[in-house]
């Protein structure tokens, strides 16, 4: 069903994983219009475009076929620049825009004001070396892997760049330059996930920077109330992307999790998990917000049916065992199929072009 919801977005992280869910949902699933913003590489030469800007190739020509406006900016969010593109973007074609979507993921960030180069990391915090079982999914291996405990420099550069600082600077950007409707909405995405993974998670860098990205939530809503807006952060459910197939343990635990969630029937994706964001919460009379105010939708996740399950497999998980108490085969496509390979009826070995456009692009500015 359509979804009753915003006319007017702007998703800060557009091209993959739940940034890319809810822009498609946005348009597709509300007709609203879209702004993307990413930062993705064109190709060069014999070197192909990166996934998500393929990705973009195709969500703005499914969005002009459907009368939709849909612009894309490329370049680094994080930057001075790229935000005034986007202002200069909205005040030309949009007028103001009534949501705005952070949904960053990255390595690195450069302060848009001291130019200081933050990397971040995924470490636990403490004294403690912390072990635990991950997968190799290229081998479906199960190993054990050992991780230092952060330093307090790794900790802060993981709050500077995954934290809410960014968030606040694109929420007083668009606020000082008069873009933000009356009623306007934003929200940041957020993951809190089991006991399994807590030490490497929540309580590792990952979940310092979670912590402050919430508290900003907090703030920011303080702020957008006055133009009877709101700030919410959405806790989603663990799925693979491009950033969650990176953190070590977690992959594996995912693995563990879709075969529980898809027996129980209740396994979504990121589509369906940001449709459900959108239509039964962001955008109804009830948002069934959590005690801190947060959007749930990693509910189904956490469980205690759910969770139980997992552990129990988690308990005696080897290498022989993997395939029958996991969907890895599962995961491992879904990773392949985040930069279009594995998938059924394509002839991998035909010439193609890969230097595509896309349309609607408006800068790109060099990377
Ligand atoms: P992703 O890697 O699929 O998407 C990241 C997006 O950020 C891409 O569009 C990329 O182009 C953009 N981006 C990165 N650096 C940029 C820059 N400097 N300038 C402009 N755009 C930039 O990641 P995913 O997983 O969708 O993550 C989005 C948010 O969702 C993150 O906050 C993540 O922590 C959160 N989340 C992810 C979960 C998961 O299991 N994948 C679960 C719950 C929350």
């Amino acid at each position: 069903p359509k979804i009753d919801g915003p006319k007017k977005v702007l998703v800060i992280g557009a091209s993959t994983g739940f940034g890319l869910a809810t822009r498609i949902t946005s348009a597709f699933g509300a007709g609203a219009a879209t702004l993307g913003v990413f930062f993705e590489r064109p190709a060069a030469g014999t070197r192909t475009a990166s996934a998500g800007w393929y990705n973009t190739v195709e969500f703005e020509k499914e969005a002009h076929k459907a009368g939709l406006w849909s612009r894309s900016i490329n370049g680094d969010a994080f930057s001075h620049e790229v935000k005034q593109l986007t202002i200069d973007m909205i005040k030309a074609d949009l007028g103001t825009v009534d949501l705005v979507i952070y949904s960053i993921a990255s390595g690195v960030r450069f302060h848009p004001d001291t130019k200081e180069k933050f990397t971040s990391c995924l470490k636990p915090i403490g004294n403690d070396v912390y072990t635990n079982k991950t997968v190799d999914f290229h081998s479906k291996e199960i190993k054990n892997i050992s991780i230092s405990p952060a330093t307090e420099k790794e900790i802060s550069d993981t709050v500077a760049i995954m934290g809410g600082e960014d968030w606040t600077l694109w929420i007083d950007a668009l606020e000082k330059n008069g873009v933000l409707a009356p009623g306007a909405m934003t929200v940041a995405y957020s993951y809190i996930g089991p006991e399994i993974t807590r030490a490497i998670y929540r309580e590792g860098t990952i979940g310092r920077a979670k912590d402050d990205l919430e508290k900003t939530g907090i703030i920011l809503d303080e702020r957008m109330k006055k133009n009877d807006g709101r700030a919410f952060v959405s806790v989603n459910k663990a799925l693979v992307t491009q950033a969650s197939s990176a953190i070590p343990v977690v992959l594996l635990y995912t693995a563990l999790l879709y075969k529980v969630m898809r027996e129980k029937g209740i396994h979504e994706g990121c589509i369906e998990q940001m449709y459900r964001m959108m239509s039964d919460r962001l955008y109804s009379t009830d948002r069934k917000l959590d005690e801190k105010g947060r959007i749930r939708v990693d509910d189904w996740e956490l469980r205690p049916d759910v969770q139980k399950a997992v552990e129990d497999q988690w308990e005696g998980l080897n290498t022989e065992n993997l395939s029958d108490r996991s969907d890895i085969d599962l995961v491992r496509t879904e990773f392949f199929r985040l930069f279009g390979f594995d998938v059924a009826g394509i002839d991998y070995e035909a010439d193609i072009n890969t230097e595509i456009e896309i349309p609607g692009l408006i800068a790109q500015p060099q990377a």
